[in-house]
């Protein structure tokens, strides 16, 4: 009886200690780079601003930092055909949205577009629900290669995950290989679920382009977002990743010192990274931010390790996130009002205090000597110092 028991604790063992399946479709190994027009335009989508954006990716350097997927948000589309084919507004695609696929394919860029897993998108265009196979073909037909799939108008008795993995096996039946980024914002906490459903999902509610949102303790300004995907990291990886929402960088709502906050966090947490600015008219600054290759680096490091919080004390907060050769990337974040000194020791890391280990500052773009034990570093009031350490 005794060993009856034993052996079905391991084998219930043995289950748990299987790491979700990615989802097969060879995609998204590291986390999907690019750029989405809902951030900064809304509804304010064309076939001139979508070719504008290509066009500045390719000119400005990002498609050389390694941005690749063009993504059409919300609201191209106008309606269905009596077939039930999904219609784009013509007056703002008059060429079409497989012309616009081609334009964005040569480029060397890849196409992304939007749809609804309910009867209507957040903007109240036509959802997919009931089409997901013709609209997974009409999107083939196009040359898309990216799907954003939204949560609104949903049924009440849609179930996400179903509803999501009707989606997954229409692209899959598609003949196009397309990157799924499920975006039900968290709520039925996709993480338990959507590894082998989509490459990414959405952890949280729409980013605002704000440090914090003092009047909400759950809203979703850059802190709280940080705060909402700590602890998710066991269920990011190669091809399906926690998503916590595209880039605000740029568009105006934070200082300069926030916007390398929010960036360098989301390369440490290895977040798709989808500019939501407006790409043709970036300050300098803002390149600097986006373009920060170093940074970029940490984002796309092939193992796929999603960073973690290892210290929190009065608004200061040590980050890491190991790499595949073993070394790390560290963020010194300063939540708090002041100036202050913020200290990673080597325990912190998981190495011996004894280890000598070369401190790179990703932003300096300079190496900071060989240190032993820990490092320290000033950091601005919402600023981040963000170094590698290699032993
Ligand atoms: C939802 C999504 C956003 C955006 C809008 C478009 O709010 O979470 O990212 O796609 O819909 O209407």
């Amino acid at each position: 009886m005794n060993r009856i028991l034993l052996l079905s604790t391991f084998v219930l063992i043995g289950l748990a200690a299987i790491p979700a399946r990615a989802l097969d479709n060879g995609l998204a190994r590291t986390p999907p780079m690019g750029w989405n027009s809902w951030n900064k335009f809304g509804c304010d989508v064309s076939e001139k601003l979508v070719r504008g954006a290509a066009d500045a990716i390719v000119r400005t350097g990002m498609k050389r930092a390694g941005y690749e997927y063009v993504v059409i948000d919300d609201c191209w589309q106008d309606s269905r055909d009596a077939a039930g084919n999904i219609l784009a507004d013509s007056q703002r695609f008059p060429s079409g949205m497989k012309a616009l696929g081609q334009y964005i394919h040569s480029k060397g860029l890849k196409f992304g577009i939007y749809s609804d897993a309910g009867r209507a998108t957040c903007q109240n265009r036509p959802g997919s629900r009931g089409y997901e196979l013709q609209d997974a073909r009409q999107y083939a037909a196009w040359g898309v290669d990216y799907l954003k799939y939204d949560w609104c108008n949903h049924d009440e008795t849609q179930d996400a995950q179903t509803s999501y993995e009707k989606m997954r096996d229409a692209l899959a039946k598609s003949g196009r290989r397309i990157v799924f980024s499920i975006c039900e914002w968290g709520s039925t906490k996709p993480w338990l679920w959507a590894g082998n459903v989509g490459n990414l999902w959405r952890s949280t509610g729409d980013i605002q382009d704000k440090w914090e949102d003092k009047e909400r303790r759950d809203g979703t300004g850059v802190v709280q977002i940080l705060d909402l995907l700590n602890g998710l990291e066991s269920y990011a990886g190669p091809g399906h990743w926690n998503d916590p929402d595209m880039l605000e960088v740029g568009n105006g709502g934070m200082t300069e010192t926030e916007y390398r906050s929010h960036f360098s966090m989301w390369c440490l947490l290895a977040a798709p990274l989808m500019a939501g600015n407006d790409l043709e008219h970036m300050s300098d600054a803002t390149k600097a931010i986006l373009m920060n290759k170093e940074l970029i680096a940490v984002d796309q490091d092939a193992a796929g390790i999603q960073g973690k919080r290892v210290r929190k004390a009065n608004g200061l907060e040590v980050w890491v996130k190991q790499l595949s050769d073993g070394s790390r990337a560290v963020g010194l974040l300063n939540r708090s009002g002041a100036e202050t000194e913020i200290k990673v020791s080597w325990a912190d890391l998981g190495y011996p205090e004894h280890l000598n280990a070369s401190v790179r500052d990703l932003w300096a773009h300079a190496d900071v000597g060989m240190h032993k034990g820990s490092y320290t570093a000033k950091v601005a009031s919402h600023g981040v110092v963000v170094v590698h350490v290699a032993p």
